[in-house]
């Protein structure tokens, strides 16, 4: 009754912004994204009858009410599943300073996924750990799988088709990350969503959009063309972010510093450099560029804050 699990976080290069259910956490738009390299959430799982409730211990102090809500309630999904009554302890553990506000629900919930299903004795596909991920956060359904993934939006009422798959393992693509470290609480994905959704006079372009960029960047990873990739990713991010900032009032994740990355990146880019900006419900910059680029494309990042630079990362895995 006890099971210890990986998962890495993943960038989205064709975006997930909208809902078509908000019950069953269903995306009102496809995505495709990066699982990466060194950024991971390691999770271990242990149902105990003698336990009168869940427990949730976040990089080792114990999580606030609403993330211990949130993972019981994913919880009761799996019990459920599983026909188990008892309750479990939780301990979670990202090896990426959390205080960054790097995105970290996709690789805490795909962990969560495999540590609890494991720990219940349910053996499940991946496409089920998928569907199941996608029920505690939308990025997560693609951070059960390494590399380049694709999310489906599904169009049945039960979701069953709303699920990731793998497209590519072995492109040797880099991602660049550059936490610009505002401090600033953003609107939570769900939230700023949900008011674009219903505000925005821009949504709907943009759900109609997303369906042509993802076929664009699928069709781009499959011929290993790195500037047609680049330029839809770019494209998709402005593109959800324009949506999100004609909402009324606006959703606005950009400072000051995302701002100042986006033109570093644009700079690069007449000059020869193979890098392409996106950014997700925050402020961080995150660059996509190749392999011999990906350390001049750092340096002209640093300033902006601590940096990273990703390779593809691999599948969620069980490790105890
Ligand atoms: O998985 P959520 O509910 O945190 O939403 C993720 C939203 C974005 O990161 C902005 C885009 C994406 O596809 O990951």
């Amino acid at each position: 009754m006890r099971a210890v699990a990986r998962a890495n976080t993943n960038i989205a290069l064709v975006k997930y912004w909208g809902k078509r259910d908000t019950a069953l956490n269903l995306p009102a738009v496809g995505s495709l994204s990066l699982t990466l390299d060194g950024l991971s959430t390691r999770t271990t799982v242990v149902f105990d009858g003698k336990l009168a409730a869940d427990s949730l211990l976040l990089n080792g102090a114990d999580a606030d009410e609403r993330a211990l809500g949130r993972v019981s309630k994913f919880l009761d999904l799996v019990r459920t599943r599983a026909g188990l009554i008892e309750r479990a302890r939780v301990e979670s553990v990202n090896d990426f300073p959390t205080a960054a506000g790097l995105a970290s629900s996709a690789s805490a919930f795909a962990a969560l996924a495999v540590a609890a299903t494991h720990a219940a004795g349910l053996e499940l596909s991946d496409r089920e750990l998928s569907i199941l991920a996608r029920r505690g956060s939308g990025s997560a359904a693609r951070s059960i799988f390494g590399g380049f993934s694709q999310m489906h939006r599904g169009e049945s009422a039960d979701g069953e088709d709303s699920f990731a798959e793998p497209i590519v393992t072995d492109w040797d693509v880099r991602l660049v990350i550059a936490a610009t470290m505002t401090g600033r609480k953003a609107t939570l994905s769900t939230d700023g969503m949900r008011h674009t959704a219903e505000t925005s006079p821009y949504y709907d372009a943009w759900v109609k959009m997303s369906e042509r960029d993802l076929g664009t960047a699928r069709d781009a990873i499959t011929r290993r063309d790195l500037q047609a990739l680049g330029e839809v990713t770019e494209a998709s991010c402005l593109s959800m972010h324009a949506s999100a900032m004609a909402a009324r009032p606006a959703v606005l994740y950009f400072v000051g510093a995302t701002i100042e990355g986006y033109r570093i990146i644009q700079d690069l880019r007449r000059s020869g450099v193979p890098a392409w900006f996106t950014c997700d419900a925050g402020p961080h910059v995150k660059a996509l560029t190749d392999a011999a680029h990906a350390q001049q494309v750092e340096a002209a990042l640093a300033k902006l804050g601590k940096t990273w630079i990703c390779r593809p990362g691999p599948h969620a895995e069980v490790l105890e």
